[in-house]
C-alpha cells in the first residue's frame, strides 16, 4: 500500500510537471501575451549558444531550391541554421528561396525560432523609384513616404520582411559615390524624409503583410569620409556631429524606425561598429532606442584592418561591449562570443540584450505567430510589377525632375511639326536608369528616353548615339569601363543635329558609376561626352541638356553655352515616360536641388550652410586675404534649393510677429506667368552670433504650393526654440538670444530677408 501510494504520488508529480511545461511552452507562442512577456519566456528556454545564434546574420549561401552542392562556407551557414544558430539572413528573396531557409528555422530548429529575412530595398524591389537623391529633390515628402510604401508593398510580397533603407547619411561631397542613396546635403531635409521613408516603409503597424522594418543608416558619419573616398576615415567635431548628423537618426527613431546599422568608417579615431559612444550612449542612453543595430557587412571583422582590433575574438568583444547586436557576415558572434562569455570577457547581460531586441522585433513583425505570412505565391504574382507600384514609381519620378536651366524658353517642346534629334548613349539606355542599388530589378526594364519621346506622335525623332558611354556590361560588383577613344558616332550625330529644330542631348553618368564603392575625382561629363555636347553645339545650339546622373556634376560649360538643362537623375523604371512628359510640358517640373552643384570639384566639400570665417568678403581691391579661389568663385554653380519651373513666381510682404516665444513668419506667394505650377518655399534662418558660430543659412522649413496663373497665397511658418536653438559643445540643446536673420525664397541663394531678436 505504502508503494502504491508512492507509485501514485510520483505521478502526480510528474503529471504536474508535465502540465506546467505544456502550459508554459505555450507561454511564447500565445498570441494573447504580452510581446514582452513573450520574449521573457522564450529567453528562458533558450541556451546561451543559441541566444548568440539569434545575433548571427549570414547572406544567402546555396541554392535552397535547386540541387547545387553544400561546401565550405555554405556547409558552415547550413549547419548552423539547423541548429538554430542563425537569426537572420540577407539577400534570400523570392517566396519559394525565403520559404525553404524559412522552413528549416522554424521546423528543424529545436525552438522553432523564425528568421528575420534582409534585403537592400533601397528605392523599390523589381520596380524602382528613382534613386534615393532624386527622390528628395522632389522635396515633397508625401509622395516619398508614398514610394517607400510602394517598395514594402513588393518587398513583402517576395518573403521579404527588413529592408536596409533608409540611409540617412547626410553628404556634402560629391565626390562620394553614396551621396545617391541619401538626401543630401541639408540635415533638416534629411530629418524629414528619412521620417517620411520610415514610415512609409514601416506603416503604422509591422503586423500587416504589407509593411516591412526599416533601417537607419549608416551610424554615423559615414557622409563624411575624407576627400570622398568611400570607407575613408571620419574627423568630424561634437558642433557637426550633433547639428549635422545626429538629426535624421533621430528623426528615424521619432519615426519608430526598429532598426539601426552601424558603418564601415571609424569615427574619431574609434570605428563606428566598436563605438561605445555612439551605440550605447547616444542611441541607446541618450535616445532610448530599444530597436537593434546591425553591423554593416564584416564590419566587426573591418575593425582589425582599421587597427582597433587585434583579432576576430577581439573585435568580437568590441563590438559587443560597444552595442552592436547583429553581425553581418563577420563570423564573429557565432564563432568567438561563447568563448567570451565564458571567460568573462563579455556579460551575459549584454547577449540578453541584444538576443531580446532582435526577438522583440520578430515578434512585432508577427513571424512567430505565421512564419509564412510573407510567402504567398498569389500574392508574389499579383504585386510585382503591378499597376499600382508602376503608376506610383512614374508619379514619383516627374516629381524628382530639377529644371537648372530654361534661357530660350526652349522647354517646354512644341507638340507638334517638330523635327527632333535625340543624341546620347543613354537616350536609348533601358539599364542605366535603374541605378547601381537594384538587385532584383532586371536589366533592360527602365523605359528608356527614346521610348517615352515616342509617345508623342506629332514630332519626327531622329536619333543618333553620338558615342558610346561605357564599354561591355557594366554590374554591381565590377568597375564601369568608360569609352574615352571611339569618336566614330560624333559625325553621325553632328549631321542629325544640323537639321533638327530641337536637339536633345542625353548624357551624364551610367547608373553603376555612382554607389558604393563608386568615388569619383572628375566630376565632369565622363567620357567623351563633353566633347560631343561641344561638337553638335557648333552645329546647332538650341538644345535641351537631359542630365541622368547620381550626384551633382560639374556643369561650367554647359551652363554657360547650353540654353535648357533639366536634370533628371537616375529615375528608376518609368525614367523616359517621367522625362518626355516634362519635356513636352504635361507635367510642370517643381523639384529642387537637395545638393549643391560646384563649379569645380576643387571647391568639395561645398555646401550651402557653410560658416562665415572671420575673413568672408573682399578687404580691398586686389588684398588676397580673405577665404576664397584665386582660380574659382567661392558660391555653387546650382546651389542647394534651386529649381526652376515653367512659371514664374514672385514674393513679397515678408512679415515676422512674436507671440511669446514664438515667430510667426508670413509670406506672399504668387504665380506670375502663364501656366499653372508648384513652388517649394523655402525659410532659413542666420543666428547672427553664438556661443558656437552658426552658418550663414539653415533651412529651417518649407511649404510646397501650388499656383494657378496669377493665383496668389500666404504662407505661413513658425520659429520656435526647436528651429532657434542648436546643440553646443557638450552635445545640449541651448537657445541663445541675440539677433536671428530670416531669408524666404524659391532656393537658399534668396536675398528676401527680414530679422527679429530674441532678448535675454
Ligand atoms: C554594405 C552597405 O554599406 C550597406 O548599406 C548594405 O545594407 C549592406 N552592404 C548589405 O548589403
Amino acid at each position: 500500500m505504502k508503494n502504491f501510494i508512492k507509485l501514485i504520488s510520483t505521478f502526480l508529480v510528474l503529471l504536474s510537471v508535465f502540465s506546467c511545461q505544456e502550459k508554459d511552452q505555450l507561454i511564447y507562442k500565445n498570441q494573447e501575451l504580452s510581446i514582452d512577456e513573450r520574449v521573457d519566456d522564450l529567453m528562458s528556454r533558450m541556451t546561451l549558444e543559441e541566444k548568440i545564434g539569434q545575433m548571427n546574420q549570414y547572406n544567402g549561401f546555396w541554392n535552397v531550391t535547386g540541387p547545387s552542392p553544400i561546401q565550405g562556407d555554405a556547409a558552415k551557414k547550413y549547419k548552423d541554421l539547423r541548429k538554430g544558430y542563425v537569426g537572420s539572413m540577407l539577400n534570400v528573396r523570392g517566396v519559394d528561396e525565403v520559404k525553404a531557409v524559412q522552413k528549416i528555422a522554424v521546423e528543424e530548429t529545436r525552438l522553432g525560432i523564425p528568421l528575420i529575412i534582409g534585403f537592400d530595398v533601397i528605392h523599390g524591389y523589381e520596380t524602382l523609384s528613382p534613386i534615393p537623391l532624386a527622390e528628395a529633390a522632389s522635396w515633397d515628402l508625401k509622395a516619398i513616404k508614398k514610394s517607400a510604401e510602394m517598395a514594402a508593398l513588393e518587398a513583402s510580397a517576395v518573403g521579404i520582411n527588413w529592408t536596409f533603407a533608409p540611409m540617412v547619411d547626410v553628404s556634402r561631397d560629391a565626390r562620394w559615390g553614396r551621396v545617391m542613396e541619401g538626401a543630401g546635403e541639408d540635415t533638416y531635409l534629411g530629418s524629414k524624409i528619412a521620417y517620411a521613408r520610415v514610415k512609409g516603409f514601416q506603416g503604422d503597424d509591422l503586423s500587416k503583410e504589407n509593411t516591412i522594418v526599416a533601417c537607419a543608416k549608416h551610424f554615423a558619419g559615414y557622409g563624411f569620409a575624407e576627400s570622398g573616398r568611400d570607407y575613408n576615415t571620419v574627423d568630424v567635431g561634437t558642433s557637426t556631429l550633433y547639428n549635422i548628423i545626429f538629426p535624421p537618426f533621430q528623426a528615424s527613431i521619432d519615426a519608430g524606425v526598429k532598426t539601426f546599422m552601424n558603418s564601415f568608417n571609424e569615427l574619431n579615431g574609434v570605428p563606428a561598429t566598436g563605438n561605445k559612444f555612439l551605440q550605447r550612449d547616444v542611441l541607446k542612453r541618450d535616445w532610448n532606442f530599444d530597436g537593434f543595430v546591425v553591423s554593416d557587412w564584416g564590419s566587426i571583422a573591418e575593425m582589425i584592418a582599421h587597427g582597433h582590433a587585434k583579432n576576430l575574438n577581439h573585435a568580437a568583444e568590441i563590438a559587443i561591449n560597444a552595442g552592436s547586436d547583429m553581425d553581418m557576415e563577420s563570423y564573429a558572434y557565432v564563432d568567438e562570443l561563447t568563448k567570451l562569455v565564458k571567460e568573462g570577457k563579455v556579460k551575459e547581460a549584454l547577449i540578453d540584450d541584444a538576443t531580446k531586441r532582435i526577438l522583440k522585433v520578430k515578434f512585432e513583425l508577427g513571424l512567430f505567430d505565421d512564419p509564412y505570412k510573407y510567402c504567398n505565391k498569389e500574392r508574389e504574382e499579383k504585386v510585382l510589377g503591378s499597376k499600382e507600384v508602376m503608376d506610383a514609381s512614374l508619379d514619383m519620378a516627374k516629381k524628382s525632375i530639377v529644371l537648372l536651366k530654361n534661357n530660350r524658353n526652349i522647354l517646354p517642346l512644341k507638340k507638334e511639326g517638330q523635327n527632333i534629334a535625340v543624341i546620347g548613349a543613354l537616350a536609348s539606355d533601358k539599364t542605366s536608369p535603374l541605378g547601381s542599388w537594384r538587385i532584383a530589378a532586371k536589366d533592360s526594364t527602365a523605359v528608356s528616353v527614346l521610348e517615352g519621346l515616342s509617345a508623342y506622335k506629332q514630332n519626327k525623332i531622329t536619333y543618333a548615339k553620338g558615342t558610346e558611354l561605357v564599354l561591355g556590361t557594366p554590374d554591381f560588383t565590377t568597375e564601369v569601363k568608360i569609352n574615352t577613344t571611339d569618336r566614330s558616332g560624333f559625325a553621325e550625330a553632328k549631321s542629325v543635329a544640323k537639321n533638327a529644330d530641337v536637339v536633345i542631348m542625353v548624357l551624364g553618368e551610367h547608373g553603376f558609376q555612382s554607389g558604393e564603392g563608386r568615388s569619383r575625382t572628375e566630376l565632369g561629363l565622363p567620357g567623351l561626352q563633353q566633347e560631343l555636347l561641344e561638337e553638335v553645339y557648333k552645329v546647332n545650339s538650341n538644345i535641351v541638356l537631359v542630365l541622368n546622373n547620381g550626384r551633382p556634376l560639374t556643369l561650367g560649360w554647359a551652363d554657360a553655352h547650353i540654353p535648357s538643362i533639366l536634370e533628371c537623375w537616375q529615375l528608376g523604371t518609368q525614367s523616359g515616360n517621367a522625362i518626355a512628359q516634362v519635356l513636352y510640358g504635361d507635367y510642370n517640373p517643381s523639384g529642387k536641388l537637395p545638393m549643391s552643384f560646384p563649379r569645380n570639384v576643387g571647391q568639395l566639400p561645398l555646401y550651402y550652410n557653410y560658416k562665415n570665417t572671420g575673413r568672408p568678403t573682399l578687404p580691398g581691391k586686389d588684398i588676397v586675404f580673405w577665404s576664397h579661389y584665386q582660380d574659382e568663385k567661392n558660391s555653387a554653380l546650382y546651389p542647394f534649393g534651386h529649381g526652376l519651373s515653367y512659371t514664374q513666381f514672385a514674393y513679397e510682404n515678408l512679415k515676422v510677429k512674436q507671440e511669446g516665444d514664438k515667430f510667426f513668419v508670413k509670406i506672399d506667394v504668387k504665380n506670375i506667368g502663364k501656366v499653372k505650377g508648384k513652388e517649394v518655399v523655402q525659410i532659413y534662418i542666420q543666428d547672427v552670433f553664438a556661443s558656437v558660430t552658426r552658418p550663414v543659412k539653415e533651412l529651417k522649413g518649407f511649404e510646397m504650393v501650388s499656383l494657378l496663373p496669377n493665383e496668389e497665397k500666404t504662407i505661413k511658418f513658425t520659429l520656435s526654440d526647436k528651429e532657434l536653438g542648436f546643440y553646443n559643445n557638450q552635445g545640449n540643446f541651448v537657445v541663445e538670444p541675440g539677433k536671428f536673420k530670416v531669408f524666404i525664397g524659391g532656393s537658399s541663394k534668396t536675398v528676401i530677408e527680414t530679422s527679429f531678436e530674441i532678448y535675454e
